[in-house]
């Protein structure tokens, strides 16, 4: 039986951080082995936002992949490939953009929330959502992992879908969103882990720089001295040791009773958040001095994904009339 089909995207806005490591990069990594797997790294998404300024833009997609790999992504199990280099997404992003009413876009939370903050008033900008609906159904993808904050854009790819087949014929299966089980890693401030914040720790981040960062984070205000006792479940440092650290009972226990103060806890955070990354550190480095390699993945895994996309290109243009 022909495996189902996933396809998922991350922006190429500069390195990864812990967040996207154990929210989402760990969750693909074990779908990888049991889908048909498209990973995608949305250039054009990302120019969404920051089209001022592309000076960067070349690096971290290159970053992006070499953190896909690094964390878990497999070349050969699952096509690791950038947006613009399968242009069908543009052609399918064109014709979606023709039966997608207005008023759909402009009440996605997403584009309420970001054209107020960030001041972002472009025709693609609020043309988002139909690029990422494109993304998903031009491989007639089954699920799509993300976070929750992505659940209104999935809900959006499925009407796009439905009024799709509902025009021309049944070519597009409705997708679905796959939450993973794990839902996030605080930032050194106690907030969700996002780059805008300024508050995360990359997957590269040497272990110098990681340690000077778990030893600035935000901990239980309660907490002040040694001696008074703290409250763990609620203490981001105390979340990173449940992930890193194999022996986080103990720690528990000792803030909990006060017997282990906060700068003694950061310091053994730092060294089993080091340990534990080691691995994907040194396949980084690695990497990094081995950039042909990279390259080569992005332009099979284009290849691959182009194969597939173009397929589907052709199923819409005959359900469309076009030559
Ligand atoms: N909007 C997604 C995000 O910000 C990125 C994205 C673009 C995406 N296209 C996609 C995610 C397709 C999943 C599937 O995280």
């Amino acid at each position: 039986m022909a495996k189902e089909v996933i396809l998922s995207g991350m922006q190429p806005t500069g390195m990864l951080h812990l967040g996207n490591l154990e929210g989402a990069l760990r969750h693909w990594a074990q779908l990888q082995n049991d889908y048909e797997m498209y990973c995608c790294i949305v250039d054009w998404h990302a120019l969404t936002s920051d089209f001022g300024d592309t000076s960067q833009l070349r690096q971290s997609i290159i970053d992006v992949a070499i953190d896909y790999i690094s964390g878990g992504l497999d070349p050969e199990k699952c096509a690791i490939f950038v947006q613009s280099q399968v242009k069908e997404h543009a052609e399918l992003h064109l014709l979606f953009s023709m039966i997608i009413p207005i008023p759909w876009l402009e009440r996605v939370p997403s584009y309420k929330e970001k054209s107020v903050e960030l001041g972002l008033d472009s025709y693609g900008f609020l043309g988002y959502p139909v690029l990422q609906a494109a993304d998903i159904l031009i491989y007639k993808a089954n699920w799509v992992p993300v976070g929750k904050d992505q659940l209104p854009h999935i809900e959006l790819t499925r009407e796009v879908a439905r009024r799709f087949n509902g025009l021309y014929g049944d070519v597009f299966p409705e997708p679905q969103g796959k939450l993973s089980q794990f839902s996030g890693i605080l930032g050194t401030d106690n907030r969700k882990m996002s780059k805008s914040y300024n508050n995360d720790i990359y997957m590269g981040e040497s272990e110098e720089s990681t340690a000077k960062k778990i030893s600035i984070m935000y901990t239980d205000p309660a907490k002040i001295r040694m001696g008074d006792s703290g409250h763990p479940d609620k203490c981001p440092v105390y979340l990173l040791h449940t992930i890193y650290n194999p022996d986080h009972k103990t720690i528990h226990a000792g803030c909990s009773s006060g017997e282990l103060g906060c700068v003694k806890c950061k310091k053994m955070c730092a060294e089993a958040t080091n340990t534990a990354l080691k691995p994907i550190r040194e396949k980084r480095a690695e990497l990094e001095k081995d950039l042909p390699f990279v390259e080569k993945v992005l332009a099979s895994g284009a290849e691959r994904a182009r194969a597939r996309a173009q397929k589907t290109m052709e199923d819409v243009r005959k359900a469309m009339k076009l030559l």
